[in-house]
């Protein structure tokens, strides 16, 4: 199982910066990655790796388990970032780590359902704590409900198209089941012509809309940029790797509150993006966007 780090380098780099020993907290363990290397950097770091997803959260404590006691894993969501924190015991600290959205190894395992490459079951929860599975929404959400997802968390031109012909399948076979399934109806009834101006796959979009909807990932990153201030300290430092607009837009609106109310400054007023070499090592890393936030001492 594999998962490369992304922008790896300058998360680093800003952690160091800000001289960021002590309690770090990931709440996006995923396969551990970012993790190891933080916990590599400095002996006097500790480490608390949060993950919604129980499978994840497994793999990364085998890998990290040679750290003993400098590691510490919970499964949860970070919509209950203070909470998971305090109880753990790693408030105030001095570095949050958020490297959001889905893992390849989430990706890639077609029954998760996450992937429109390959067949799976419409699943698409990260754990246990999301009610609905993908299925369950296709199938029973309104025309214009799924119209809505597709358009607001995937900025899907066709939106209301595609609603129109998921709903017109369910209608004709009893239901969709399989991410093909999905598949083989935006092939079948998208104008080819249409199908080639969307460039990449037409179900990218959908599937993205899908997956962020079923595990309420806007609602989640809200509720943690609420948090974050009451569980850091002068000289914190909170790091965000995103990888759609939808999320970055949430982020740097927090930032630039925050600035505004005086708890700190942006490390970076650029967004900072992977660079053609790693673009070329890591496919995932193209839409990668940073920014990270420096609490006033
Ligand atoms: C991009 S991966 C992180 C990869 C990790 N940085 C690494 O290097 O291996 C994102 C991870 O965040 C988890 N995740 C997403 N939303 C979450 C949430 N609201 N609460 C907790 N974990 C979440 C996913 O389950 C996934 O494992």
């Amino acid at each position: 199982m594999h998962h490369t780090p992304v922008l790896l380098g300058k998360v680093m780099e800003i952690l160091e910066e800000c001289a960021c020993y002590g309690n770090v907290v990931d709440a996006t363990l995923g396969l551990g990655g970012h993790a190891e290397r933080i916990l590599s950097s400095r002996k006097e770091v500790r480490l608390l790796g949060i993950d919604r997803d129980e499978e994840a959260l497994q793999f990364a404590k085998e890998r990290l388990a040679s750290f003993g006691e400098r590691f510490v894993a919970v499964q949860g969501n970070f919509r209950n970032l203070e909470t998971l924190v305090c109880d753990q015991g790693f408030s105030p600290a001095k570095a949050i780590l958020f490297d959001l959205g889905v893992s390849n190894f989430q990706l890639s395992e077609p029954r998760r359902g996450f992937s429109f490459q390959n067949e799976g079951p419409l699943d698409m929860r990260m754990g246990p704590d999301a009610s609905l599975t993908a299925e369950a929404v296709l199938n029973t959400a309104s025309c214009g409900e799924l119209t809505r997802i597709f358009r607001d968390y995937g900025e899907e031109r066709h939106a209301y198209l595609m609603a129109k012909l998921i709903c017109a399948e369910r209608e004709r076979s009893g239901g969709l089941h399989t991410t093909t399934d999905v598949v083989e109806v935006l092939r079948r009834g998208l104008p080819a012509p249409m199908q080639r101006k969307m460039g990449g796959h037409p179900a990218r979009k959908l599937f993205q809309a899908l997956r962020i909807h079923v595990n309420d990932e806007l609602g989640a990153l809200n509720a943690a940029l609420e948090q974050c201030s009451r569980i850091v300290s002068g000289g914190s430092v909170v790091v965000f790797v995103s990888y759609h607009s939808l999320e970055d837009r949430l982020v740097k609106q927090a930032f630039r509150k925050w600035e505004t109310e005086g708890l700190g400054k942006r490390w970076n007023r650029k967004l900072l993006v992977a660079d053609d070499e790693e673009i070329d090592a890591n496919y995932k890393a193209r839409s990668a966007k940073l920014r990270g936030f420096i609490f006033s001492a």
